[in-house]
């Protein structure tokens, strides 16, 4: 049987994620909704999309949907989660889960209490390098991982529009591209529980100006209908993250730093091996995201080995959508995703912000 979808926000990340990983997966968009009513059109007339709302509320009641992706700003993830829930709508939400952990935690009881799927946007673990990675870890190549160092460093790519405004987008790098990181390093650490948090955060570019930024406005910013110019969010952040099983996991994120270049980089520490994961480095010319280099380093026969692995190369976004849809063909929750791991990372990404403004250490 086709799953049948409705979109939630049409603005970029449904038009080049949501939308085509669900054509690509086999299932039928019966609708698209926007508070911007022309965009709304002009995506429904795009992809062949029979319906258009502007009020989420009246998508909600098509019979016909039975599933949803929230493709909105982030302050509206939770209100429209649960409305969809008790709909009886499955949901995709894009990252992050919410503002904070109370709507976080109110998502996944709502989720329980309906029994409605909840998967999280979390498009990263997906990654063909991630995924083979993940085998390597489930195989046991690594033994006990104990520390990770990692980080989603943008030299200059400070996105404009709703994301730069707190009471919005919640948070800057630590909310929009941390929440990544945190959460593909923490999967691959056998999702570990936190135990406390130490960060700073810092505010020092967002001023900045120069030809060829990179960057990811948002969609009024890209139509004109706002200048995006207020930025009261941080442009970098540092964290130690110490989980309950004793490992930590030490972290950097920027939308904006003087370094030599754009970075994902993952290395973890085991007991058998350790691993390194590095994306979009300049060294590697040209790289695209998702043409990581993946190395493993260890010890054989009483001398140091250094493995090169050539992951597959997939569109993580894609896989991600095709997932869920088999979830709600079979009717079940995700395996990974969850919307419990959701809440964690949550946690960890507002005590993040917490141990920024005290100056303390955030325990749990
Ligand atoms: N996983 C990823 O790689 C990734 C990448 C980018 C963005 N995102 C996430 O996707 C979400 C959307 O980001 P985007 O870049 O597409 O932003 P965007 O600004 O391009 O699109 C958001 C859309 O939501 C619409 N909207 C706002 N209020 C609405 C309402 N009340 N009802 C219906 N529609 C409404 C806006 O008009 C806009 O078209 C964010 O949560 C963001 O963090 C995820």
């Amino acid at each position: 049987m086709v799953v049948k979808v409705g979109i939630i926000g049409s603005g970029l990340i449904a038009q080049f994620a949501h939308i085509p990983g669900y054509l690509e997966a086999g299932a039928e968009i019966v609708a698209v909704c926007d508070v911007v009513e022309k965009r709304a059109k002009e995506v429904a007339k795009k992809f062949n999309i029979p319906k258009v709302y502007t009020d989420y509320r009246e998508l909600l009641k098509n019979p016909e949907i039975q599933a949803v992706s929230i493709c909105t700003p982030n302050y509206l993830h939770a209100q429209m989660t649960i409305d969809a829930l008790e709909s009886s709508k499955h949901v995709l939400c894009e990252k992050p889960m919410a503002m904070n952990v109370e709507e976080a935690q109110s998502m996944l009881e709502t989720s329980k209490k309906t029994g409605k799927i909840l998967m999280m946007g979390f498009n990263n673990r997906f990654r063909g390098d991630a995924r083979k990675l993940k085998q390597f870890i489930d195989s046991d190549k690594l033994g006990e991982i104990y520390y990770a160092k990692v980080g989603y460093m943008r030299r200059r790519g400070t996105p404009r529009g709703w994301f730069t405004v707190k009471a919005e987008s919640g948070g800057g790098p630590v909310i929009d591209i941390g929440v990544h990181i945190i959460d593909l390093t923490r999967y691959l650490m056998g999702n570990p529980e936190p135990a406390s948090v130490f960060a700073t955060t810092y505010r020092k570019l967002s001023e900045y100006s120069i030809d060829g930024r990179q960057t990811w406005d948002s969609s009024d910013v890209r139509d004109g209908l706002r200048d995006g110019k207020l930025n009261d969010v941080e442009d970098l952040a540092t964290a130690l993250i110490k989980f309950k099983n004793g490992s930590t996991m030490f972290v950097e994120v920027s939308w904006a730093a003087n370094i030599s270049g754009d970075r994902f980089y993952i290395n973890l520490c085991g007991t058998k091996a350790g691993a390194e994961l590095d994306s979009y480095n300049p060294i590697h010319k040209g790289a695209k995201n998702n043409d990581a280099l993946l190395k493993l380093f260890g010890e054989e026969l009483n001398s140091l080995t250094d493995y090169y692995v050539e992951p597959p190369k997939t569109v993580s976004h894609f896989e991600e959508i095709k997932y869920f849809v088999k979830c709600v063909a079979e009717n079940r929750q995700p395996e990974i995703c969850k919307a419990e791991e959701g809440v964690q990372i949550q946690k960890i990404l507002n005590a993040i912000y917490e141990s920024a403004d005290t100056g303390k250490l955030i325990t749990f």
